[in-house]
């Protein structure tokens, strides 16, 4: 049971502030919906490998499978398209198409996204292309991968060449989701793939996706008319645990060593001095000779919200912290503590902070042990209530002043939750791994009414 006060989720109610061509939509990724892992050409990823790793992932899972989306696309347009979605952002797997990364170009991998993106405009539904969602070839990840600056020139030229085949029909890019997760949680925590700890080499990591970043909107730019780029950063609000000093302190460094890290560089504002102090602090830079990045060049800023961060020091020193949620608070499957004006405050920041033309919520959903009962249903109220609460914070926003144009929910499907799994569901559509069944949830059909307005 919530222990939040009630709330009215009437969708038809909560549509109303938003303009009639909002761009509703679903978000989504190559490893975690695919599968075909080893299907007509793919080379293999950081991903197929990682989730090898004994204790890496904790139902000793992969993506070789997930969804069938690779077989199964048609029926998931439909679905998206029966639900009136406007907007779908899904990612390309680079070694589908580049099975080592450079070079050779696997025709049967592309044209699996030919025939995505032609069936997406066939259904009504605009395709966003997100071109890296961390599944980088690992024949690259042989050759250093991110921490190797040679990667801006691969990168750029998978840019290009997605830009070149898909350009004419589809306006809307993104180069990168999450680049701090990648960075980091790859680089130096080793929960996500490569699976290293090591934190210089993910400073230098998270410098060259900001190059690569740059590198690869030029070519979009170059070969795209009327495009439209952007980069998904998740931005969670921060807050200290208490009102001690030192946490405030420590919440502070923190969110300009991750969050500002990455959005201060791409808004031509250099890395962040508390940021650069904290990650100095802490040994982070050591060996590493950062330049100034360039600025990012962004037509929208991407914004993947989920939850509160809240932060502790354990002492004064810089990321000796404990992050997460506050005990007691109401959390979701993940342990992620549900803060709905949270995404209005990080919405109402952001602009005030960097003024990007446009905002697009490009992830928010919640993950809740979903079952599909005896009568058919999946009565997911959880995330029903969840994503209605932040949609109602989303207007605030958009009341505010706030440029928001779009707003995705993760997820379309149930998928592959990475070091998670199959163990958690986001899904507005139930999946039912062992059959590829797919069920509408409940909450499917709540923001079907909001989007139709009812
Ligand atoms: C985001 C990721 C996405 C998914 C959701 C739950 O950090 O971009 O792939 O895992 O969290």
């Amino acid at each position: 049971m919530s222990t939040l006060p009630e709330f009215d989720t009437d969708p038809g109610r909560l549509a109303q502030p938003f303009p009639a061509d909002f761009a509703w939509g679903f978000a989504a990724s190559a490893y975690q919906i695919e599968g075909a892992a080893a299907e007509d050409g793919r080379g293999p990823s950081i991903w197929d490998a990682f989730a090898r790793q004994p204790g890496a992932i904790a139902d000793g899972s992969t993506g070789d499978i997930a969804c069938d989306h690779y077989h199964r696309y048609p029926e998931d347009v439909r679905l998206m398209a029966d639900l009136g979605a406007r907007a779908f952002r899904f990612s390309i797997s680079w070694s589908r198409v580049l099975p080592m990364g450079t070079g050779a170009i696997n025709q049967p991998g592309l044209d699996f996204y030919q025939r995505l993106v032609d069936a997406l405009l066939g259904a009504g539904v605009q395709p966003l292309i997100n071109l890296f969602h961390w599944d980088l070839p690992q024949t690259l990840q042989d050759r250093g991968g991110f921490a190797n600056p040679q990667v801006v020139g691969w990168f750029t030229d998978y840019a290009a060449l997605l830009a070149s085949s898909l350009g004419d029909r589809v306006k809307n890019w993104m180069t990168f989701n999450e680049p701090a997760v990648f960075a980091f949680l790859g680089h130096a925590q080793g929960i996500h793939a490569p699976g290293l700890r090591d934190w210089p080499t993910a400073i230098r990591v998270a410098d060259n996706e900001l190059r690569a970043h740059a590198g690869a909107t030029q070519a979009i730019r170059a070969l795209v008319d009327d495009a439209k780029v952007g980069v998904a950063i998740d931005v969670n609000q921060v807050a200290p645990a208490t009102s001690s000093e030192r946490d405030r302190v420590a919440a502070d460094k923190w969110s300009s060593a991750r969050d500002a890290w990455f959005l201060d560089p791409l808004f031509g504002r250099g890395y962040p001095a508390l940021g650069l102090d904290a990650h100095r602090e802490a040994g982070h830079l050591e060996g590493t000779d950062l330049a100034e990045p360039p600025a990012g060049d962004l037509d929208y800023l991407g914004l993947n919200y989920y939850r509160r961060d809240s932060v502790s020091a354990r002492s004064d020193r810089a990321f000796d912290w404990e992050i997460g949620a506050v005990p007691g608070s109401e959390q979701t499957q993940m342990g992620w503590h549900v803060a709905s004006d949270g995404l209005r405050d990080v919405l109402l920041e952001l602009n005030q902070t960097y003024a990007p033309p446009e905002i697009v919520v490009t992830e928010n959903g919640a993950a809740y042990p979903d079952t599909v009962e005896q009568d058919g249903r999946v009565r997911d109220v959880g995330r029903l209530e969840y994503l209605a609460r932040h949609v109602a914070a989303a207007a605030d926003a958009l009341r505010a002043g706030v440029p928001l144009t779009g707003y995705h929910v993760w997820s379309i499907l149930d998928n592959y939750e990475w070091s998670f799994g199959y163990t958690r569901r986001f899904g507005l559509v139930h999946v039912d791994f062992a059959s590829q069944r797919r069920t509408l949830k409940d909450g499917a059909r709540w923001y079907q009414r909001l989007i139709a307005r009812e």
